[in-house]
């Protein structure tokens, strides 16, 4: 069975380091692993509309962001195809199938829409297209027959979910929708990153993120004002780990080379450690190390950004390139689940022959 990958953002702002470490750098792995037979990247701008109604020029503008974002990371349209949620429309004649599968109450259980609605204050008022986006992301993930999904841990229950629908389109209409497999990140520290303050998460409400079009004098000056061990007071102090921002970044990101390069005195993460437990090690010493690992990875991020920034036009094709083709596979699915529903009457001569024999 041919190996395929789906994944997507939605676009309400600029990628960040959490999107990197959690999903973003994978991508570009799986891509030039070559294990995979076709790979499909949506910018889910449908979905980003679900709670952003009254602001389509939110989304609108962020599309562009986002798809200047993958190509910077080094994703390669040549071997990964970037596209518009909202520009195939099969996905939405999927929702719409695909939520006569699935009640309410099994809406309202999904962990993920259930903790976005209390985040977001929504309640009783939460958009109908917000509660059922989960359907719709189901619909994304079988219309390119994916067999593996690469997302942050926050989206299983999203898969979970597809998963069900898979098994109960399968069994109710015939074996027609591929049964993916999730594939979360395998470094826990990458799991959620935290934002630069400590908190949960990278967020941009929060104003806690570092982000991926970030200049190399905003990621520095972001790094030096990292949440670290607020007890860590003297140099000579011993230092915690647990909760330390500046730690929980090293370990998304350092590489033992960096040591070699720009801290020889460590051979590894697990001495410098030892040393910020032990104490006398400051915390000053180990942002400007983390700066410098940080400016590893992001300096070729921008450097390629820049170079998209002047080709604008030529963003513009690779997403429509890259959506007429996600279009072709979605309309392919699309057919076989109209065909396993049986709602091809016009295609299917069996329609009119089975009201011909009833009438004879
Ligand atoms: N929900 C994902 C996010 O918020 C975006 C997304 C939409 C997605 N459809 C998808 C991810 C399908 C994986 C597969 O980031």
């Amino acid at each position: 069975m041919a190996k395929i990958i789906l994944t997507g953002d939605r676009p309400t702002g600029r990628l960040h380091l959490g999107h990197y470490v959690g999903s973003l750098k994978r991508r570009v792995e799986l891509q030039n692993s070559g294990e995979y037979d076709k790979i499909f990247i949506m910018i889910a701008d449908a979905q980003a509309l679900t709670d952003n109604a009254e602001h389509p020029e939110k989304v609108r503008q962020n599309i562009m962001e986002v798809a200047l974002d993958y190509l910077s990371v080094g994703l390669d349209p040549a071997k990964s195809n970037l596209f518009i949620q909202s520009m195939i429309p099969q996905l939405t004649e999927l929702t719409f199938y695909y939520a006569n599968l699935v009640t309410v109450s099994r809406l309202q259980r999904n962990p993920t829409v259930k903790s976005e609605i209390q985040m977001r204050g929504f309640n009783a008022s939460i958009p109908v297209g917000f509660f059922t986006y989960p359907i719709s992301q189901a619909a994304d993930i079988t219309a390119f027959n994916a067999t593996t999904v690469p997302v942050g841990e926050d989206q299983a229950p999203m898969l979970e979910q597809c998963r069900e629908i898979v098994h109960k389109f399968n069994t109710t209409y015939g074996e027609v929708l591929t049964m993916p497999d999730i594939l979360l990140p395998d470094n826990e520290a990458c799991m959620r990153l935290p934002g630069t303050d400590g908190k949960a998460k990278m967020s941009k409400s929060l104003g806690n993120c570092i982000y991926l079009s970030d200049s190399e004098e905003d990621v520095r000056k972001k790094v030096m004002s990292m949440f670290t061990d607020p007890d860590h007071l003297k140099v000579s102090d011993p230092g915690k780990l647990e909760g330390n921002t500046v730690f929980t970044y090293l370990d998304a990101c350092c590489l033992d080379e960096y040591f070699a390069e720009y801290l020889p005195e460590y051979a590894n993460l697990d001495e410098l450690k030892a040393h910020y437990q032990r104490g006398g090690l400051g915390d000053v010493k180990v942002k400007k190390f983390l700066n410098k690992v940080m400016n590893e990875h992001l300096a070729p991020i921008r450097e390629r950004r820049h170079y998209w920034e002047s080709r604008l036009s030529d963003v513009r094709d690779i997403l429509q390139t890259g959506t007429e083709t996600a279009e072709r596979t979605a309309a392919e699915t699309l057919n076989n689940v109209r065909n396993a529903m049986k709602i091809n009457y016009f295609t299917d001569p069996d329609w009119l022959k089975e009201a011909e024999e009833k009438y004879r």
